[in-house]
Protein backbone atom coordinates (compact mmCIF):
# COMPACT_ATOMS: atom_id res chain seq x y z
CA UNK A 1 0.00 0.00 0.00
CA UNK A 2 2.55 2.58 1.04
CA UNK A 3 4.97 1.42 -1.94
CA UNK A 4 2.58 2.41 -4.05
CA UNK A 5 1.84 5.60 -2.70
CA UNK A 6 4.73 6.31 -3.02
CA UNK A 7 4.81 5.37 -7.02
CA UNK A 8 1.82 7.42 -7.28
CA UNK A 9 3.87 10.68 -5.82
CA UNK A 10 6.55 9.82 -8.22
CA UNK A 11 4.31 9.69 -11.10
CA UNK A 12 2.65 12.80 -10.01
CA UNK A 13 6.50 14.78 -9.70
CA UNK A 14 7.49 13.23 -12.72
CA UNK A 15 4.24 14.55 -14.58
CA UNK A 16 4.60 18.02 -12.89
CA UNK A 17 8.52 18.08 -14.05
CA UNK A 18 7.05 17.00 -17.55
CA UNK A 19 4.94 19.54 -17.81
CA UNK A 20 7.53 21.99 -16.54
CA UNK A 21 10.00 21.22 -19.22
CA UNK A 22 8.26 20.88 -21.83
CA UNK A 23 8.67 23.92 -23.40
CA UNK A 24 12.20 24.49 -25.21
CA UNK A 25 14.46 26.58 -23.56
CA UNK A 26 13.76 30.37 -23.98
CA UNK A 27 11.18 29.40 -26.22
CA UNK A 28 7.79 32.46 -26.36
CA UNK A 29 5.89 32.16 -23.14
CA UNK A 30 2.32 30.75 -23.21
CA UNK A 31 0.12 28.45 -21.08
CA UNK A 32 1.28 25.85 -18.64
CA UNK A 33 1.02 22.26 -20.91
CA UNK A 34 -0.32 19.40 -20.54
CA UNK A 35 1.52 16.12 -21.22
CA UNK A 36 0.13 14.27 -24.41
CA UNK A 37 -2.88 16.94 -24.40
CA UNK A 38 -0.97 20.16 -24.78
CA UNK A 39 -3.30 22.99 -24.29
CA UNK A 40 -5.92 21.48 -26.63
CA UNK A 41 -8.12 21.89 -23.56
CA UNK A 42 -7.34 25.49 -23.15
CA UNK A 43 -9.07 26.33 -26.67
CA UNK A 44 -12.33 25.87 -27.83
CA UNK A 45 -11.90 24.15 -30.73
CA UNK A 46 -15.42 24.94 -32.77
CA UNK A 47 -14.54 28.55 -32.14
CA UNK A 48 -10.56 29.11 -30.76
CA UNK A 49 -10.91 32.94 -31.17
CA UNK A 50 -12.11 33.78 -27.70
CA UNK A 51 -9.13 31.61 -26.32
CA UNK A 52 -6.58 33.32 -28.27
CA UNK A 53 -7.34 36.86 -27.44
CA UNK A 54 -7.32 35.87 -23.45
CA UNK A 55 -3.94 34.34 -24.65
CA UNK A 56 -2.63 37.41 -26.77
CA UNK A 57 -3.58 39.53 -23.29
CA UNK A 58 -1.82 37.65 -20.92
CA UNK A 59 2.03 36.26 -22.92
CA UNK A 60 2.07 39.05 -25.30
CA UNK A 61 2.64 39.46 -28.78
CA UNK A 62 4.29 36.36 -29.68
CA UNK A 63 3.49 33.53 -27.39
CA UNK A 64 3.12 29.53 -27.91
CA UNK A 65 0.86 26.26 -27.23
CA UNK A 66 0.99 23.19 -27.75
CA UNK A 67 -1.50 21.23 -29.93
CA UNK A 68 -0.76 17.60 -28.45
CA UNK A 69 2.84 17.52 -28.56
CA UNK A 70 3.43 19.75 -31.07
CA UNK A 71 4.77 23.78 -30.86
CA UNK A 72 3.22 26.44 -32.22
CA UNK A 73 4.25 30.27 -31.83
CA UNK A 74 1.60 33.06 -32.54
CA UNK A 75 2.91 36.53 -33.82
CA UNK A 76 1.31 39.78 -33.74
CA UNK A 77 1.77 42.74 -34.62
CA UNK A 78 2.97 44.86 -37.59
CA UNK A 79 6.77 45.13 -35.95
CA UNK A 80 7.07 41.32 -34.69
CA UNK A 81 5.59 39.58 -38.27
CA UNK A 82 7.81 41.90 -40.56
CA UNK A 83 10.56 41.15 -38.99
CA UNK A 84 10.10 37.86 -39.12
CA UNK A 85 8.23 37.13 -42.48
CA UNK A 86 10.07 39.96 -44.10
CA UNK A 87 13.87 40.35 -42.37
CA UNK A 88 13.91 36.80 -41.17
CA UNK A 89 12.18 35.85 -44.41
CA UNK A 90 14.06 32.25 -44.93
CA UNK A 91 14.07 31.21 -41.65
CA UNK A 92 9.89 31.68 -41.18
CA UNK A 93 9.04 30.44 -45.08
CA UNK A 94 8.49 27.19 -44.21
CA UNK A 95 4.83 24.91 -44.65
CA UNK A 96 4.55 22.08 -42.08
CA UNK A 97 4.49 19.18 -43.22
CA UNK A 98 3.65 16.58 -40.78
CA UNK A 99 -0.06 18.16 -40.71
CA UNK A 100 -3.96 17.11 -41.62
CA UNK A 101 -3.20 19.21 -45.00
CA UNK A 102 0.38 18.05 -46.22
CA UNK A 103 -1.49 14.36 -45.94
CA UNK A 104 -4.07 15.80 -48.31
CA UNK A 105 -2.27 17.65 -50.89
CA UNK A 106 0.91 15.28 -51.05
CA UNK A 107 2.95 18.16 -51.11
CA UNK A 108 2.47 18.94 -54.35
CA UNK A 109 0.91 22.50 -55.68
CA UNK A 110 2.65 25.73 -54.18
CA UNK A 111 0.49 26.76 -51.21
CA UNK A 112 1.34 23.68 -48.95
CA UNK A 113 4.63 22.64 -50.53
CA UNK A 114 7.80 23.40 -47.66
CA UNK A 115 10.06 25.79 -48.76
CA UNK A 116 12.58 24.35 -51.02
CA UNK A 117 13.84 24.14 -54.72
CA UNK A 118 10.40 22.86 -56.20
CA UNK A 119 8.73 25.56 -54.04
CA UNK A 120 10.29 28.25 -55.69
CA UNK A 121 10.09 26.79 -59.07
CA UNK A 122 6.61 26.55 -59.33
CA UNK A 123 5.89 29.72 -57.35
CA UNK A 124 8.13 31.58 -59.73
CA UNK A 125 6.57 29.55 -63.00
CA UNK A 126 3.19 30.69 -61.40
CA UNK A 127 4.50 34.63 -61.13
CA UNK A 128 5.52 35.05 -63.79
CA UNK A 129 2.67 33.37 -66.25
CA UNK A 130 0.01 35.17 -64.46
CA UNK A 131 2.06 38.21 -64.97
CA UNK A 132 1.50 37.97 -69.24
CA UNK A 133 1.36 34.13 -69.89
CA UNK A 134 3.16 34.90 -73.86
CA UNK A 135 -0.65 35.84 -74.51
CA UNK A 136 -0.62 39.89 -74.27
CA UNK A 137 -0.38 41.81 -71.09
CA UNK A 138 -4.00 42.89 -71.16
CA UNK A 139 -5.42 39.74 -71.39
CA UNK A 140 -5.83 39.18 -67.69
CA UNK A 141 -7.76 42.07 -67.69
CA UNK A 142 -10.20 41.41 -71.31
CA UNK A 143 -10.44 37.67 -69.40
CA UNK A 144 -11.46 39.82 -66.28
CA UNK A 145 -13.96 42.14 -68.13
CA UNK A 146 -15.73 39.16 -70.12
CA UNK A 147 -16.73 37.81 -66.41
CA UNK A 148 -17.73 40.70 -65.06
CA UNK A 149 -20.26 41.33 -68.15
CA UNK A 150 -22.11 37.96 -66.96
CA UNK A 151 -22.23 39.67 -63.53
CA UNK A 152 -23.61 42.82 -64.87
CA UNK A 153 -26.32 40.58 -66.66
CA UNK A 154 -27.21 38.90 -63.44
CA UNK A 155 -28.35 42.30 -61.46
CA UNK A 156 -29.46 43.37 -64.43
CA UNK A 157 -32.00 40.73 -64.03
CA UNK A 158 -32.40 41.68 -60.15
CA UNK A 159 -33.37 45.36 -60.48
CA UNK A 160 -35.98 45.97 -58.09
CA UNK A 161 -35.84 43.10 -56.32
CA UNK A 162 -33.39 42.04 -52.83
CA UNK A 163 -31.56 39.16 -53.33
CA UNK A 164 -28.37 37.18 -51.94
CA UNK A 165 -24.56 37.98 -53.76
CA UNK A 166 -22.93 35.29 -52.25
CA UNK A 167 -23.13 32.76 -55.64
CA UNK A 168 -23.05 35.62 -57.77
CA UNK A 169 -19.48 36.53 -56.71
CA UNK A 170 -18.48 33.05 -55.84
CA UNK A 171 -19.49 31.96 -58.88
CA UNK A 172 -17.32 35.33 -61.02
CA UNK A 173 -14.50 34.82 -58.83
CA UNK A 174 -13.89 31.26 -59.84
CA UNK A 175 -14.26 32.08 -63.34
CA UNK A 176 -11.83 34.25 -63.50
CA UNK A 177 -9.63 31.59 -62.02
CA UNK A 178 -10.85 29.25 -64.48
CA UNK A 179 -10.50 31.78 -67.92
CA UNK A 180 -7.04 32.32 -66.64
CA UNK A 181 -6.11 28.33 -65.78
CA UNK A 182 -8.09 26.20 -68.77
CA UNK A 183 -9.73 29.44 -70.83
CA UNK A 184 -13.13 28.88 -70.16
CA UNK A 185 -16.14 29.46 -67.87
CA UNK A 186 -18.38 27.24 -66.10
CA UNK A 187 -22.02 27.63 -65.92
CA UNK A 188 -22.91 27.58 -62.04
CA UNK A 189 -24.99 24.77 -62.85
CA UNK A 190 -22.16 22.39 -64.23
CA UNK A 191 -21.65 19.63 -62.68
CA UNK A 192 -17.41 20.05 -62.47
CA UNK A 193 -17.47 23.16 -61.01
CA UNK A 194 -20.48 21.77 -58.36
CA UNK A 195 -18.35 18.70 -57.02
CA UNK A 196 -15.07 21.26 -57.00
CA UNK A 197 -17.06 23.78 -55.31
CA UNK A 198 -18.31 21.20 -52.79
CA UNK A 199 -15.68 19.55 -52.49
CA UNK A 200 -13.67 23.06 -51.52
CA UNK A 201 -16.26 24.16 -49.07
CA UNK A 202 -15.74 20.48 -47.10
CA UNK A 203 -12.50 20.11 -46.95
CA UNK A 204 -11.92 24.04 -45.61
CA UNK A 205 -14.39 22.98 -43.54
CA UNK A 206 -12.90 20.00 -42.08
CA UNK A 207 -9.20 21.57 -42.14
CA UNK A 208 -10.41 24.58 -39.90
CA UNK A 209 -12.59 22.25 -37.56
CA UNK A 210 -12.08 19.74 -34.62
CA UNK A 211 -11.19 16.74 -36.26
CA UNK A 212 -8.54 18.31 -38.20
CA UNK A 213 -6.87 19.78 -34.93
CA UNK A 214 -7.16 16.31 -33.61
CA UNK A 215 -5.69 14.69 -36.44
CA UNK A 216 -2.79 17.40 -35.80
CA UNK A 217 -2.35 16.61 -32.38
CA UNK A 218 -2.57 12.65 -32.19
CA UNK A 219 -0.54 10.81 -34.57
CA UNK A 220 -1.91 7.76 -33.70
CA UNK A 221 -5.85 8.61 -34.91
CA UNK A 222 -4.79 9.49 -38.55
CA UNK A 223 -5.88 5.78 -39.89
CA UNK A 224 -8.78 5.36 -38.26
CA UNK A 225 -11.97 5.78 -40.03
CA UNK A 226 -12.66 9.09 -38.32
CA UNK A 227 -14.17 12.38 -40.72
CA UNK A 228 -11.11 13.50 -41.88
CA UNK A 229 -10.90 10.49 -44.35
CA UNK A 230 -13.68 12.40 -46.45
CA UNK A 231 -11.35 15.03 -46.58
CA UNK A 232 -9.22 12.67 -48.52
CA UNK A 233 -11.52 11.58 -50.87
CA UNK A 234 -12.68 14.73 -51.78
CA UNK A 235 -8.95 15.57 -52.90
CA UNK A 236 -8.95 12.67 -54.84
CA UNK A 237 -12.57 13.69 -56.44
CA UNK A 238 -11.05 17.36 -57.15
CA UNK A 239 -7.47 15.45 -58.78
CA UNK A 240 -9.60 13.26 -61.01
CA UNK A 241 -11.39 16.43 -62.79
CA UNK A 242 -8.52 17.88 -62.62
CA UNK A 243 -6.82 15.13 -64.74
CA UNK A 244 -10.06 15.52 -67.18
CA UNK A 245 -9.10 19.38 -67.50
CA UNK A 246 -5.84 18.81 -68.21
CA UNK A 247 -6.33 15.72 -70.97
CA UNK A 248 -8.48 17.69 -73.02
CA UNK A 249 -5.83 20.47 -73.03
CA UNK A 250 -3.67 17.93 -73.89
CA UNK A 251 -5.77 16.78 -76.91
CA UNK A 252 -6.63 20.30 -78.18
CA UNK A 253 -3.48 21.86 -77.45
CA UNK A 254 -0.96 23.86 -80.09
CA UNK A 255 2.69 23.45 -78.49
CA UNK A 256 4.12 26.98 -78.53
CA UNK A 257 1.09 28.62 -78.81
CA UNK A 258 -0.52 28.40 -74.96
CA UNK A 259 -4.02 29.79 -74.45
CA UNK A 260 -3.66 29.35 -71.01
CA UNK A 261 -2.26 28.64 -68.03
CA UNK A 262 -2.77 24.71 -68.86
CA UNK A 263 -0.91 25.39 -71.71
CA UNK A 264 2.13 27.16 -70.63
CA UNK A 265 2.69 24.28 -68.12
CA UNK A 266 2.39 21.43 -70.52
CA UNK A 267 4.51 23.53 -72.78
CA UNK A 268 7.37 23.84 -69.83
CA UNK A 269 7.05 19.93 -69.59
CA UNK A 270 7.87 19.83 -72.98
CA UNK A 271 11.19 21.18 -72.51
CA UNK A 272 14.12 18.49 -73.07
CA UNK A 273 17.02 18.23 -70.66
CA UNK A 274 16.18 18.80 -66.94
CA UNK A 275 15.57 15.76 -65.02
CA UNK A 276 15.87 17.03 -62.18
CA UNK A 277 12.62 20.09 -62.51
CA UNK A 278 9.96 19.63 -60.25
CA UNK A 279 7.95 19.84 -63.11
CA UNK A 280 5.21 17.33 -63.89
CA UNK A 281 1.68 16.22 -64.38
CA UNK A 282 1.23 15.70 -60.98
CA UNK A 283 2.41 18.89 -59.82
CA UNK A 284 -0.04 20.24 -62.44
CA UNK A 285 -3.51 18.85 -61.32
CA UNK A 286 -2.08 19.79 -58.12
CA UNK A 287 -1.55 23.48 -58.55
CA UNK A 288 -4.54 24.36 -60.81
CA UNK A 289 -6.30 23.01 -57.52
CA UNK A 290 -4.53 25.27 -55.36
CA UNK A 291 -5.13 28.22 -57.70
CA UNK A 292 -8.34 27.47 -58.03
CA UNK A 293 -8.76 27.59 -53.92
CA UNK A 294 -6.60 30.56 -53.34
CA UNK A 295 -8.03 32.85 -55.71
CA UNK A 296 -11.96 32.01 -55.17
CA UNK A 297 -13.37 32.18 -51.63
CA UNK A 298 -10.15 34.79 -51.12
CA UNK A 299 -11.52 36.92 -53.95
CA UNK A 300 -15.60 36.73 -53.39
CA UNK A 301 -15.03 36.99 -49.53
CA UNK A 302 -13.62 40.33 -50.06
CA UNK A 303 -16.24 41.71 -52.86
CA UNK A 304 -19.14 40.38 -50.78
CA UNK A 305 -17.28 42.60 -47.86
CA UNK A 306 -16.69 45.32 -49.88
CA UNK A 307 -20.45 45.80 -51.39
CA UNK A 308 -21.75 45.42 -47.55
CA UNK A 309 -20.09 47.99 -46.89
CA UNK A 310 -20.60 50.31 -49.70
CA UNK A 311 -24.23 49.74 -48.92
CA UNK A 312 -24.28 50.95 -45.34
CA UNK A 313 -21.47 53.79 -46.24
CA UNK A 314 -23.63 54.90 -49.11
CA UNK A 315 -21.70 58.51 -49.10
CA UNK A 316 -18.64 56.48 -49.88
CA UNK A 317 -20.65 54.63 -52.73
CA UNK A 318 -21.80 58.04 -53.86
CA UNK A 319 -18.32 59.75 -53.92
CA UNK A 320 -17.05 56.69 -55.90
CA UNK A 321 -19.77 56.68 -58.58
CA UNK A 322 -19.50 60.24 -58.89
CA UNK A 323 -15.60 59.68 -59.62
CA UNK A 324 -16.23 56.40 -62.05
CA UNK A 325 -17.60 59.97 -64.23
CA UNK A 326 -13.97 61.21 -64.73
CA UNK A 327 -11.40 59.85 -66.63
CA UNK A 328 -9.70 56.97 -65.03
CA UNK A 329 -6.29 59.08 -65.52
CA UNK A 330 -7.40 61.36 -63.42
CA UNK A 331 -5.50 60.90 -60.61
CA UNK A 332 -7.67 62.12 -57.62
CA UNK A 333 -10.23 59.77 -58.52
CA UNK A 334 -7.82 56.95 -58.74
CA UNK A 335 -6.57 58.26 -55.51
CA UNK A 336 -9.85 57.64 -53.73
CA UNK A 337 -10.86 54.47 -55.45
CA UNK A 338 -7.69 53.21 -54.27
CA UNK A 339 -8.03 54.21 -50.99
CA UNK A 340 -11.40 52.74 -50.85
CA UNK A 341 -10.68 49.66 -52.21
CA UNK A 342 -7.66 49.03 -49.82
CA UNK A 343 -10.22 49.77 -46.97
CA UNK A 344 -12.18 47.46 -47.55
CA UNK A 345 -9.54 44.71 -48.05
CA UNK A 346 -8.17 46.48 -44.44
CA UNK A 347 -11.40 45.49 -42.88
CA UNK A 348 -12.52 42.41 -45.01
CA UNK A 349 -9.56 40.71 -43.03
CA UNK A 350 -9.93 38.00 -45.64
CA UNK A 351 -7.40 35.75 -44.47
CA UNK A 352 -6.21 36.43 -40.69
CA UNK A 353 -4.25 33.91 -39.43
CA UNK A 354 -2.69 33.62 -42.87
CA UNK A 355 -1.48 30.35 -44.16
CA UNK A 356 0.40 28.28 -41.25
CA UNK A 357 4.13 29.61 -41.95
CA UNK A 358 7.22 26.69 -40.15
CA UNK A 359 10.71 27.68 -39.26
CA UNK A 360 13.32 25.94 -41.63
CA UNK A 361 16.00 26.34 -39.21
CA UNK A 362 16.51 27.50 -35.54
CA UNK A 363 16.12 30.85 -35.34
CA UNK A 364 15.06 34.21 -33.06
CA UNK A 365 12.03 36.30 -32.66
CA UNK A 366 11.88 38.98 -30.34
CA UNK A 367 14.53 37.49 -28.22
CA UNK A 368 13.04 34.32 -27.79
CA UNK A 369 15.05 31.44 -29.11
CA UNK A 370 12.32 28.82 -32.35
CA UNK A 371 13.52 25.60 -32.85
CA UNK A 372 13.74 24.47 -36.41
CA UNK A 373 9.92 23.21 -37.27
CA UNK A 374 8.24 25.03 -35.04
CA UNK A 375 4.22 25.83 -36.76
CA UNK A 376 4.28 29.44 -36.62
CA UNK A 377 0.69 31.61 -37.33
CA UNK A 378 1.20 35.28 -38.47
CA UNK A 379 -2.06 37.23 -37.14
CA UNK A 380 -2.81 38.94 -40.08
CA UNK A 381 -5.77 40.85 -37.97
CA UNK A 382 -3.68 42.36 -35.37
CA UNK A 383 -1.75 43.94 -37.97
CA UNK A 384 -4.25 45.64 -39.97
CA UNK A 385 -6.09 46.59 -36.91
CA UNK A 386 -3.58 47.69 -34.89
CA UNK A 387 -3.58 50.63 -32.73
CA UNK A 388 -0.80 53.67 -33.85
CA UNK A 389 -0.78 52.02 -37.52
CA UNK A 390 -4.16 53.62 -38.12
CA UNK A 391 -5.89 56.71 -38.54
CA UNK A 392 -9.07 54.87 -37.63
CA UNK A 393 -7.88 51.24 -36.60
CA UNK A 394 -11.46 50.37 -35.89
CA UNK A 395 -14.07 52.33 -37.99
CA UNK A 396 -14.07 51.60 -42.07
CA UNK A 397 -12.67 54.69 -43.27
CA UNK A 398 -10.98 55.06 -46.70
CA UNK A 399 -8.97 58.39 -45.22
CA UNK A 400 -6.86 55.24 -43.68
CA UNK A 401 -5.24 55.30 -46.80
CA UNK A 402 -5.04 59.20 -48.10
CA UNK A 403 -3.00 61.81 -46.30
CA UNK A 404 -3.49 65.50 -46.07
CA UNK A 405 -3.11 66.17 -49.60
CA UNK A 406 -5.76 63.67 -49.99
CA UNK A 407 -3.03 61.44 -51.96
CA UNK A 408 -3.39 57.76 -51.65
CA UNK A 409 -0.50 56.29 -49.13
CA UNK A 410 -0.26 52.68 -48.42
CA UNK A 411 0.38 52.44 -44.64
CA UNK A 412 3.56 49.76 -43.67
CA UNK A 413 0.43 47.71 -42.01
CA UNK A 414 -1.44 47.47 -44.84
CA UNK A 415 -0.49 43.51 -44.97
CA UNK A 416 -3.56 41.38 -45.91
CA UNK A 417 -1.95 39.49 -48.38
CA UNK A 418 0.86 39.04 -45.76
CA UNK A 419 4.42 39.46 -46.44
CA UNK A 420 7.92 38.20 -47.47
CA UNK A 421 9.20 35.10 -49.62
CA UNK A 422 5.50 33.60 -48.82
CA UNK A 423 3.34 36.61 -49.73
CA UNK A 424 0.22 35.98 -51.86
CA UNK A 425 1.10 35.05 -55.21
CA UNK A 426 -1.81 36.04 -56.71
CA UNK A 427 -2.03 39.74 -55.05
CA UNK A 428 -1.85 40.96 -58.69
CA UNK A 429 -4.75 39.51 -60.27
CA UNK A 430 -6.53 39.98 -56.69
CA UNK A 431 -6.09 43.69 -56.95
CA UNK A 432 -6.85 43.82 -60.56
CA UNK A 433 -10.27 42.21 -59.85
CA UNK A 434 -11.14 44.55 -56.96
CA UNK A 435 -10.40 47.25 -58.92
CA UNK A 436 -12.57 46.27 -62.05
CA UNK A 437 -15.52 44.93 -59.88
CA UNK A 438 -15.78 47.82 -58.20
CA UNK A 439 -15.44 50.53 -60.81
CA UNK A 440 -17.01 48.61 -63.47
CA UNK A 441 -20.62 47.88 -60.92
CA UNK A 442 -20.82 50.94 -59.03
CA UNK A 443 -20.60 52.64 -62.60
CA UNK A 444 -24.14 51.28 -63.88
CA UNK A 445 -25.58 49.99 -60.46
CA UNK A 446 -26.70 51.44 -57.25
CA UNK A 447 -26.77 49.33 -54.31
CA UNK A 448 -29.04 49.49 -51.76
CA UNK A 449 -29.47 48.13 -47.98
CA UNK A 450 -33.04 46.58 -47.97
CA UNK A 451 -35.30 48.14 -45.58
CA UNK A 452 -36.39 45.09 -44.36
CA UNK A 453 -33.19 44.14 -43.39
CA UNK A 454 -32.19 45.92 -39.96
CA UNK A 455 -29.33 47.11 -38.54
CA UNK A 456 -26.27 45.59 -40.80
CA UNK A 457 -24.00 43.12 -39.15
CA UNK A 458 -20.05 43.74 -39.86
CA UNK A 459 -19.01 40.66 -37.87
CA UNK A 460 -17.32 38.14 -40.14
CA UNK A 461 -18.00 34.29 -39.74
CA UNK A 462 -15.15 32.68 -38.66
CA UNK A 463 -13.22 30.17 -41.00
CA UNK A 464 -9.88 30.26 -42.67
CA UNK A 465 -10.83 32.60 -44.99
CA UNK A 466 -14.02 35.36 -43.13
CA UNK A 467 -16.63 35.80 -44.70
CA UNK A 468 -19.71 37.84 -43.77
CA UNK A 469 -22.99 36.94 -42.73
CA UNK A 470 -24.96 36.19 -45.28
CA UNK A 471 -27.20 39.21 -46.14
CA UNK A 472 -29.63 40.74 -49.13
CA UNK A 473 -28.77 43.72 -51.70
CA UNK A 474 -31.00 45.93 -53.43
CA UNK A 475 -29.95 47.04 -56.89
CA UNK A 476 -30.57 49.99 -58.79
CA UNK A 477 -30.06 50.99 -62.47
CA UNK A 478 -28.29 54.38 -62.23
CA UNK A 479 -29.99 56.51 -64.63
CA UNK A 480 -30.08 59.91 -64.02
CA UNK A 481 -25.77 60.60 -64.38
CA UNK A 482 -24.75 60.45 -68.14
CA UNK A 483 -22.20 57.84 -68.14
CA UNK A 484 -19.14 58.42 -70.19
CA UNK A 485 -17.21 55.44 -72.36
CA UNK A 486 -14.10 54.94 -70.25
C1 LIG B 1 -8.42 39.28 -52.01
C2 LIG B 1 -7.90 38.18 -52.40
C3 LIG B 1 -6.75 37.42 -51.75
C4 LIG B 1 -6.25 37.49 -50.48
C5 LIG B 1 -6.72 38.38 -49.33
C6 LIG B 1 -5.16 36.55 -50.40
C7 LIG B 1 -4.38 36.35 -49.27
C8 LIG B 1 -3.37 35.41 -49.18
C9 LIG B 1 -2.59 35.16 -48.00
C10 LIG B 1 -2.75 35.87 -46.67
C11 LIG B 1 -1.71 34.17 -48.29
C12 LIG B 1 -0.70 33.52 -47.33
C13 LIG B 1 0.66 34.12 -47.45
C14 LIG B 1 1.61 33.55 -46.43
O1 LIG B 1 1.72 32.32 -46.32
O2 LIG B 1 2.22 34.31 -45.67
C15 LIG B 1 -1.91 33.80 -49.67
C16 LIG B 1 -1.18 32.85 -50.35
C17 LIG B 1 -1.41 32.47 -51.64
N1 LIG B 1 -2.34 33.03 -52.51
FE1 LIG B 1 -3.61 34.52 -52.10
N2 LIG B 1 -5.03 35.92 -51.62
C18 LIG B 1 -5.98 36.42 -52.47
C19 LIG B 1 -6.19 36.07 -53.79
C20 LIG B 1 -5.46 35.14 -54.48
C21 LIG B 1 -5.65 34.80 -55.87
C22 LIG B 1 -6.67 35.45 -56.81
C23 LIG B 1 -4.78 33.79 -56.16
C24 LIG B 1 -4.62 33.05 -57.45
C25 LIG B 1 -3.96 33.37 -58.44
C26 LIG B 1 -4.01 33.53 -54.96
C27 LIG B 1 -3.00 32.59 -54.85
C28 LIG B 1 -2.25 32.35 -53.71
C29 LIG B 1 -1.22 31.33 -53.62
C30 LIG B 1 -0.82 30.35 -54.72
C31 LIG B 1 -0.68 31.41 -52.33
C32 LIG B 1 0.45 30.56 -51.73
C33 LIG B 1 1.79 31.23 -51.95
C34 LIG B 1 2.96 30.42 -51.40
O3 LIG B 1 2.77 29.61 -50.50
O4 LIG B 1 4.09 30.61 -51.87
N3 LIG B 1 -4.45 34.37 -53.96
N4 LIG B 1 -2.92 34.58 -50.21
C1 LIG C 1 -5.16 38.16 -33.48
O1 LIG C 1 -5.30 39.52 -33.22
C2 LIG C 1 -6.61 39.93 -32.92
C3 LIG C 1 -6.63 41.44 -32.83
O2 LIG C 1 -5.59 41.92 -32.06
C4 LIG C 1 -7.06 39.25 -31.64
O3 LIG C 1 -8.37 39.62 -31.35
C5 LIG C 1 -6.97 37.75 -31.84
O4 LIG C 1 -7.30 37.08 -30.65
C6 LIG C 1 -5.57 37.35 -32.27
N1 LIG C 1 -5.53 35.95 -32.61
C7 LIG C 1 -4.59 35.12 -32.18
C8 LIG C 1 -4.60 33.73 -32.73
O5 LIG C 1 -3.73 35.46 -31.38
C1 LIG D 1 3.36 14.46 -45.85
O1 LIG D 1 2.67 13.84 -46.92
C2 LIG D 1 3.46 12.98 -47.71
C3 LIG D 1 2.66 12.49 -48.89
O2 LIG D 1 1.38 12.10 -48.53
C4 LIG D 1 3.95 11.80 -46.84
O3 LIG D 1 4.75 10.92 -47.58
C5 LIG D 1 4.76 12.36 -45.69
O4 LIG D 1 5.16 11.33 -44.82
C6 LIG D 1 3.98 13.42 -44.93
N1 LIG D 1 4.87 14.07 -44.00
C7 LIG D 1 4.78 13.90 -42.70
C8 LIG D 1 5.86 14.54 -41.92
O5 LIG D 1 3.86 13.31 -42.16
Amino acid sequence: MFASIILLLICVVFIVVQLKSRRPKNFPPGPPVWPILGNILDLSLENPLKDFERLKKTYGNVYSLFLGPKPVVVMNGMKTIKEALVTKGVDFAGRPQDLFVNDSTQRKGVILADYGSSWKEQRRFALMNLRNFGMGKDSMEERIHGEIQYTVDTLEKSIGKSFSPQNMFHNAASNIICQVLFGKRFEYQDETMKTLVQCFTENAKIANGPWAMLYDSFPLIRSLPLPFRQAFKNVETCQKIAKTLMNEHKQTRVPGEPRDFVDCYLDRLDKPGDDRSSFSEAQLTMYILDLHFAGTDTTSNTLLTGFLYLMNYPQVQEDIQLLTAIPLSHTSRFFFIQAVIHEIQRVANTVPLSVFHCTTKDTELNGYSIPKGTLIIPNLTSVLNEEGQWKFPNEFNPENFLNDQGEFVKPEAFMPFSAGPRMCLGEGLARMELFLFTVTLLRKFKFIWPEDAGEPDFTPVYGVTLTPKPYRMKVQLRVSQKIPNL
